[in-house]
């Protein structure tokens, strides 16, 4: 593969449109850089435009306006250079169920003009790291659905792009195979190629990306890395479970919100920066005996629940942190 020009943004999107020919506005001017190297994740309710958005980088869709750069090529200037960087994997399964996974990714390199030889090596590296090869020549119908998948994520990589796209790559499939897959995605990443992915899973793109987009109805309304994004949560919440009853009266905690959701159970919000002892020295005082605690929700999903439910004003406002 060749080395990375890391001033050449891997995929560069400026004031992306999209008006459907129903009159739909998918995409209401979205502009968004991806550095190469990176590991992106699209975050948005259903309908919030992202398979739209990854149908025109992938020439699979027109735009209205805007401009698409991938490594550097604009999609108008020469579609074909362009789409060479790049691989694409889409939501649906698609491939042929009555071909071998070897030939699914030797046919595939063979449409873009990959000799059959280096195909043939290709195809036993890219089917080895995705925990294929010894499924290589079974019929593709008999693999389980995570293999499928991978076997998706194998044949997009016959082209050695250096942009891989993938669109939900784990909708739909349990938390074990998730994970399997996450440890391609993570080599296939460190081994060089750049990943946008969109998911529904958010503690997905926690464990995998660097940098995000939230887009909602069209618009990007937040952007920036995982690590800032995740320090803008300035709140945590926790539920106790207490042992007996609770007091009528609960303790007060500066700067922290008890509710009680039920007899035994305790819904507090508080400060990140806030000491924890504070809290149970407190609950100590009011005889409240902890059995068990955990946190309220994925602290991504409350960003993402944020973010998305902002009155319309403040979503037009951009967020870049
Ligand atoms: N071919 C089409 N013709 C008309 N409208 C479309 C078409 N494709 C998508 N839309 C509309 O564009 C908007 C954005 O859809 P899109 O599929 O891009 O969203 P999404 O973020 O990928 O959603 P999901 O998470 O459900 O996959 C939606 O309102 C959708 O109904
Ligand atoms: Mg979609």
């Amino acid at each position: 593969m060749t080395a990375f020009d890391p001033s050449v943004p891997a995929l560069s999107v400026q004031g992306l449109q999209k008006t459907y020919d129903n009159g739909v506005e998918a995409l209401k001017g979205v502009s968004l850089e991806v550095a190469p190297g990176d590991f992106y994740a699209l975050l948005g309710p259903n309908g919030a435009g992202k398979s739209t958005l990854i149908g025109i980088v992938s020439s699979l869709v027109n735009k209205t306006a805007g401009t698409v750069q991938v490594c550097g090529i604009d999609i108008d200037a020469d579609r074909s250079a362009a789409m060479r960087q790049l691989g694409l994997v889409p939501q649906e399964i698609n491939f042929n169920m009555f071909e071998k996974p070897i030939d699914i990714c030797v046919n595939y390199a063979g449409f873009y003009g990959i000799p059959r030889e280096v195909a043939l090596t290709r195809a036993e590296a890219v089917l080895r790291d995705a925990q294929l090869w010894e499924k290589a020549n079974v019929m593709s119908r008999t693999l389980s659905g995570g293999m499928k998948r991978r076997l998706m994520i194998a044949r997009a990589m016959m082209t050695e792009p250096r942009l891989l796209i993938l669109d939900e790559p784990t909708a739909g499939v349990d938390i074990e195979i998730r994970r399997g897959m996450w440890q391609t995605l993570k080599k296939i990443n460190a081994e060089g190629t750049t990943i946008i992915l969109t998911t529904h899973y958010l503690e997905e793109a926690e464990a995998l990306c660097r940098n995000l987009a939230i887009i909602d109805h069209g618009r990007i309304v937040a952007e920036g890395s995982m690590k800032s994004m995740l320090a803008r949560l300035d709140v945590e919440g926790f539920l106790f479970d207490v042992e007996g009853e609770l007091p009528a009266q609960l303790p007060e905690i500066e700067g922290a919100t008890l509710i009680a959701l039920d007899g035994h159970t305790l819904d507090v919000d508080m400060p990140r920066a806030m000491d924890l002892n504070r809290v149970f020295d407190a609950f100590d005082a009011s005889g409240i005996r902890v059995r068990s605690m955990r946190t309220k929700s994925n602290r991504l999903e409350e960003l993402f629940v944020r973010m998305i439910s902002a009155p319309q004003e403040a979503g037009h406002a951009e967020v870049r942190v």
